[in-house]
């Protein structure tokens, strides 16, 4: 710059200045022309050779220059002639806005005085940047302004004139905004800012340009302003859940106001438009809105009232969030409520059939109860088990489903056991179990199937010759452990020939309770001794008996006077009378010997 403008200057001023001589020779008003900002001492024009006056008279004649401004910007040098600067010159100063500045000058010299006038134009170099007033602008811009919308700006100044003036703006680099550029009347330069494309706050809430304006200078300058665009937020977006299904397990019987779930939905919008209630939607059922509570202001679910699982396995509900826009938008999401089994109901035991009494002779396997069980709770704490009380000779059987038998494992007998108490226990498997037990009374019948039993197998029973007939000679008692009828029993003796009479002509059992009688007096010398057989029958339908022998032996008394009998075959007889009725007995004695 330094270097180029003296060689401008010289021949820029040399036609300006030739072309005022020529067209007003008679009052003529020399022009010259130069750049502002000239460095202090250069030279503008020699006037003494551009006004024809004589070097060396300049000193003399005393030259002077009257400014009309206050400031002397300029200076003669009268060895020489030449204007020069002498004080940096600022058009803006000078001049503000003017399109062009002009400095009058006069020159003055005396003997005689003479006035020439010069014009001395300042020439605006490109000395200003552009300018904005404000260095940030702030615009508020709905996120729902159309493409095509436009803002103006303000505009940069820049004090240089001319082509030195603002001749264009440029905008940073920007998806969404871009600049128009507009001429006023006067050549200023406006401009618009204009939306080109949606915006999207959720996206970008602020959009930091900027702005830049240059100027037509060479090399050209430039100023910034930064513009920031905030984008104002519309309800343009649905709170969203984190999910589009919940599922979540609570268990049954817990305390109402037990924590569920909390749900939450996100709101991309800002102020009113993002803050959320969250309400139950038409689809969720009286039912499940009467059992769980959900907070509108924070999303969470918790228990109202008391959950139980065999009642309601799951519970699902819609559950929307409302924005609380001026037009506000929603969104929804599922919940399932998986109701965990907790095992809270007691197995439950029923007796459907029982039969009692039974006869003990009842076979094994024959079923005489039947049991059902069940429990209210699921899985582990709905599965029973059904066991009876101690080892009995019963069993139990899965007849089916939840149906038991019990049936007869062992053969039984009245007269060991008579009856049997039983009890049923019912248990579950949850943790801890829990059980129930009934009780049944299994009663048995007799069967005759005891035989009489007597206290020895034998008898052997001593009795004294000459006794008196009739005399009680032993009880012969059996005892039967039957019952009843079966227990019932009756005596006799079996009857046996004996050489033309009978054991019942000698003896006679007591039916009711086995006293044996004899029934005629004995004599050791004619008989020695009886053998004969008892047997004692009970009153059971087939009866059962059983028999004892019997060994009478007759003992001796000294009632005789010897007498000598034949020692082979020895034949005696005598009646015996009972009750009125006399029967004829014949002995022979060596057939009593020999039993
Ligand atoms: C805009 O960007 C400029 C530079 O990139 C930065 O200095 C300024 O802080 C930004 N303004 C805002 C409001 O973000
Ligand atoms: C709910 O319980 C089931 C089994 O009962 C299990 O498989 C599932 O993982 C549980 N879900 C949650 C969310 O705990
Ligand atoms: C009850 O019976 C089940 C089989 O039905 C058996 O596994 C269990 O051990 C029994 N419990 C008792 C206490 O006897
Ligand atoms: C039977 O149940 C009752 C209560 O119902 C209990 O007191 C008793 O102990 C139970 N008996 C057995 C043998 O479990
Ligand atoms: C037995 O009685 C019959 C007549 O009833 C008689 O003929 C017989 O001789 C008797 N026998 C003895 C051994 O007494
Ligand atoms: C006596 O009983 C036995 C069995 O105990 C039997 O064998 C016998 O025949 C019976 N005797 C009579 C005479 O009934």
């Amino acid at each position: 710059m330094e270097c180029r403008f003296p060689r401008f200057t010289e021949r820029y001023v040399s036609i300006v200045f030739l072309l005022s001589y020529v067209l007003n020779p008679a009052f003529s008003v020399t022009h010259y022309a130069v750049p502002e900002e000239m460095k202090e001492g250069s030279v503008v024009a020699n006037v003494a050779a551009d006004l024809g006056l004589d070097v060396n008279s300049l000193a003399e004649r005393n030259v002077r220059l009257d400014v009309v401004a206050n400031k002397k910007y300029l200076e003669i040098n009268r060895e020489t002639g030449d204007l020069y600067i002498a004080e940096k010159i600022d058009r803006e100063y000078l001049c503000l806005s003017k399109s062009s500045c002009f400095l009058k000058i006069d020159v003055i010299i005396d003997n005689p005085l003479r006035i020439f006038n010069i014009d001395l134009e300042i020439l605006d170099i490109n000395d200003n940047a552009p300018r904005f007033r404000r260095e940030r602008t702030e615009l508020d811009v709905s996120e729902s302004a159309s493409p095509g919308e436009r803002f103006s700006l303000n505009n940069a100044v820049d004090t240089d004139v001319g082509s030195n003036t603002v001749r264009t703006y440029q905008l940073s680099e920007s998806e969404h905004f871009t600049i128009e550029v507009q001429t006023g009347r006067d050549g200023s330069k406006f401009v618009d800012l204009i939306l080109k494309k949606d915006l999207d706050r959720e996206e970008r809430a602020l959009h930091n340009l900027t702005l830049t304006a240059v100027d037509g200078g060479v090399p050209a300058r430039s100023g910034t302003a930064s513009i920031i665009v905030r984008v104002l937020d519309v309800n343009d977006n649905a709170p969203r859940f984190e999910q589009d299904a919940y599922t979540v397990n609570i268990t049954e019987n817990s305390p109402i106001g037990s924590f569920v779930i909390k749900l939450h939905a996100v709101d991309l919008d800002e102020g009113t438009n993002s803050q959320i209630k969250y309400s139950f939607s038409l689809y969720t059922s009286e039912k499940t809105q009467k059992m769980f509570d959900l907070n509108s202001e924070n999303g969470e679910i918790r228990i109202k009232e008391m959950i139980n699982y065999e009642e309601f396995i799951i519970y699902e509900m819609d559950i929307e969030a409302k924005d609380q826009g001026h037009k506000p938008l929603s969104g929804q999401c599922k919940l399932t409520i998986f109701v965990v089994d907790v095992n809270d109901n007691h197995p439950e035991l029923s007796i459907k059939s029982f039969q009692t009494p039974i006869k003990e002779d009842v076979a094994v396997n024959t079923v005489i109860a039947v049991v059902s069980v069940s429990d209210k709770d699921s899985g582990e704490n709905g599965i029973v088990d059904l066991n009876i009380s101690k080892l009995l000779p019963f069993e139990l059987k899965k007849s089916s489903e939840n149906y038991y038998e019990l049936v007869i494992s062992e053969p039984l007998d009245r007269e060991k056991v008579p009856e049997y108490e039983i009890i049923f226990i019912v248990t579950d498997r949850g943790i801890p179990p829990l059980s129930d037990n009934e009780t049944i009374t299994l009663e048995l019948l007799d069967i005759n199937d005891n035989a009489p039993l007597f206290s020895k197998s034998f008898y052997t029973i001593p009795v004294l010759e000459n006794n008196a007939p009739g005399s009680l000679l032993s009880s012969l008692s059996a005892f039967d452990p039957d019952l009843h009828e079966n227990q019932y029993l009756v005596y006799f003796i079996i009857e046996k020939e004996i050489v033309n009479t009978s054991m019942s002509m000698l003896f006679s059992i007591n039916p009711e309770n086995g006293d044996l009688y004899a029934l005629k007096t004995f004599d050791y010398e004619r008989e020695k001794e009886f053998l004969f057989h008892i047997e004692a029958r009970d009153s059971g339908v087939p009866p059962l008996s059983s028999n004892v022998t019997v060994h009478i032996i007759i003992m001796d008394q000294n009632d005789n006077t010897p007498v000598i009998v034949s020692p082979w075959r020895s034949t005696f007889y005598f009646y015996s009378c009972c009750h009125g009725t006399c029967l004829f007995f014949r002995f022979l004695t060596n057939y009593v010997n020999q039993v």
